[in-house]
């Protein structure tokens, strides 16, 4: 279990062969492609590399004594030529890799998204919402970048080196060695300063992430931190989190900074040594030429390798943090033999079940209860007793740790998730609305409702009167979360949602929100119709909503203290008794 929080959390790591290993299998779903740009990239590599050989043979004419132009036009026609060639193929190659990159991407968001998608509540509890962001966004885009940049610039650089190197060997290959040297410098600087920047976009990724974990947090509270005047606190924690983004992106730029110039001075240095050891060996002009072109073309990959190599460093440990979400199981699965079930009779039992959020804490102590097919069961008790945590078994949101929640006699661990959730309507305690039309909120987009439906839906519910009254009906757009509609109206478009979806089971957590008398009223109606649809539990903090229900389990601290009919519990005079009273007088 501690693995798998790790996992969660993104630090588990991976060794660098399996992260290639894994990178490497979405890369062969592109093969084709990949292969292809491959193909055209040594062909760029090599025209790249020979370009300079034509200014040099031009400079060679300019020095004789008399020039021949035609030659020269010629050449330079020539040269032109490849070039406008080259560019073609750097065009092909870079859309074919895009193509390809981007498609690798979108399968990877997508396994991503589904991935998350099935993990239990208690997995979520674990995990905020802005790292999650994150991984699904920034850091495909830098596995994104891996595909369609940074592996084929490293192939790019180092083909170059090697071609460059070759072909100046050829000029001279005494000037060629001579620059070996320079060259081991350049890369015992370019290694250190690649290690040293690597600790820093480490710590720069770290701030990214925890400002985005702030901010998503913090923006979905923003009407919390408004109501409780905590601006200026929230303030300051941001703006410690933004200093801290600040200073890493500037120690980024002090460590670029010192290398770059470092670079240029070497480039320089060896140019000056290009042309007094050219000199002294007895090249030629245009061969010095071609030699100072070479030099600019061999400096660059070796400039740009320790940017590739941390731009392959950030890749890989946004795979490794991709990876390990991948890699958490989801808790709730289904049994490779799970059952197949269209339509339940609706008995559900609780045997002896035992249940805590974490380690031995136990919020439901030995429950159990049964309701049968269309019977009504409410649950009452105070707050926190476990009432919504009892709703939230039977729909599979955890797992329980002892005993078993049978429905029709069978142990829902071995019922297909997607049945259940189908078969049970659930109506929760906050209504949770998706932005879109209020008829978008009620069919969850599913085009196979047709208008009279929901209507009917609506109707049943008492949801139509005040839809009716919304200048666009049920095409109405609710913003954010529902904020534009009443508590009481909000819960009345989830039992509209529930009831369109014909399940055989209802779950209703009442919302404890004051609702003015006249939404009760209508509430009290259709929780009276539903009724009749089929098995319905409801945790009703107004005890009005359920006298008529055939029982009613009284809970305190997790445990079963009463249960009964109102009369008969009225007659026990025990702790409904005790409520009733309470809310009587009220
Ligand atoms: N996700 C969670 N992780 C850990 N503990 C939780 C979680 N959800 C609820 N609890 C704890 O479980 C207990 C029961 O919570 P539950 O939501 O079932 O209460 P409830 O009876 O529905 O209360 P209310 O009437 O306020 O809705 C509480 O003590 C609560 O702190
Ligand atoms: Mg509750």
């Amino acid at each position: 279990m501690n693995d798998e929080l790790e996992k969660l959390k993104g630090d588990v790591k991976l060794p660098l062969g399996v992260l290639v290993r894994r990178t490497l299998k979405y890369i062969s779903s592109e093969k084709g492609g990949f292969i292809l740009s491959l193909f055209l990239l040594a062909l760029n590599v090599v025209l790249d590399s020979i370009s300079p050989l034509f200014t040099s043979a031009i400079t060679d004419e300019l020095v004789k004594d008399n020039i021949n132009i035609k030659l020269i036009v010629n050449l330079s026609l020539l040269s032109f030529a490849i070039v406008c060639i080259n560019q073609l193929f750097l065009y092909l190659e870079s859309i074919i890799l895009q193509n390809c990159g981007q498609r690798i991407i979108y399968r990877l968001r997508k396994e991503i998204f589904e991935h998350i998608e099935n993990m239990s509540l208690n997995q979520f509890n674990e995990m905020p919402v802005g790292s999650l962001v994150t991984r699904v966004t920034s850091y495909t885009a830098s596995m994104s970048d891996l595909f369609t940049g940074v592996l084929v610039r490293i192939l790019r650089d180092l083909a170059t080196l090697v071609g460059v190197y070759v072909i100046m060997f050829f000029i001279s290959p005494s000037l060629s060695l001579s620059l070996l040297g320079v060259v081991a410098v350049v890369f015992v600087i370019s290694y250190i300063f690649s290690k040293v920047v690597r600790g820093i976009f480490r710590q720069e990724r770290a701030c990214i992430s925890d400002i985005n974990t702030f901010l998503s947090e913090n923006l979905a509270g923003m009407k919390l931190t408004q109501v409780f005047n905590q601006e200026k606190t929230k303030e300051e924690q941001f703006n410690e989190k933004n200093e801290k983004l600040r200073q890493q992106r500037f120690n980024v730029i002090k460590a670029f900074g010192v290398y770059r110039p470092l670079i240029s001075f070497i480039y320089n240095a060896s140019i000056a040594l290009c042309f007094v050891q050219g000199i002294r060996y007895g090249l030629s002009a245009g061969e010095i030429v071609a030699f100072y072109m070479y030099l600019s073309k061999f400096f660059n990959p070796i400039q740009n390798l320790a940017d590739q190599l941390n731009a392959l460093q950030k890749a890989f440990t946004a795979s490794e943090r991709i990876f390990n979400l991948l890699d958490v199981k989801p808790d709730v699965l289904d049994k490779p033999d799970a059952l197949e079930i269209e339509d339940f009779e609706g008995r559900i039992e609780f045997k002896n079940v035992w249940f805590a959020y974490k380690d031995e804490n136990w919020i439901l102590k030995d429950v159990s209860f049964v309701i049968e097919p269309k019977q009504t069961c409410a649950f009452v008790g105070a707050t926190g007793a476990g009432k919504t945590t009892i709703l939230s078994l039977i729909v599979r949101n955890y797992e329980v740790q002892k005993g078993e929640i049978l429905i029709d006699g069978i142990n829902i661990n071995d019922i297909k998730i997607s049945c259940l959730r189908k078969g049970i309507g659930q109506m929760l305690q906050d209504v949770f609305l998706f932005s879109g039309t209020i008829k978008d909120n009620i069919t969850l987009h599913d085009e196979s409702f047709t208008i009279d439906e929901i209507n009917e839906a609506c109707r049943y519910v008492n949801a139509d009167s005040f839809i009716d009254r919304l200048p666009k009906g049920v095409e109405e757009e609710i913003i954010e979360k529902g904020e534009n509609l009443s508590q009481g109206q909000r819960q009345l478009l989830s039992f509209a949602r529930t009831v369109i979806h014909k399940p055989q089971i209802l779950i209703l957590d009442e919302a404890t929100a004051n609702i003015d008398t006249e939404t009760e009223v209508l509430i009290q109606q259709s929780l009276e119709k539903m009724k009749s649809i089929g098995t319905m539990l409801v945790v009703a903090h107004r005890l009005s909503t359920i006298q008529h229900a055939d029982q009613i389990i009284v809970l305190q601290n997790g445990e079963i203290v009463e249960r009964g009919d109102h009369q008969q519990l009225l007659k026990n005079r025990g702790y409904y008794y005790k409520l009733y009273q309470l809310q009587f007088d009220n």
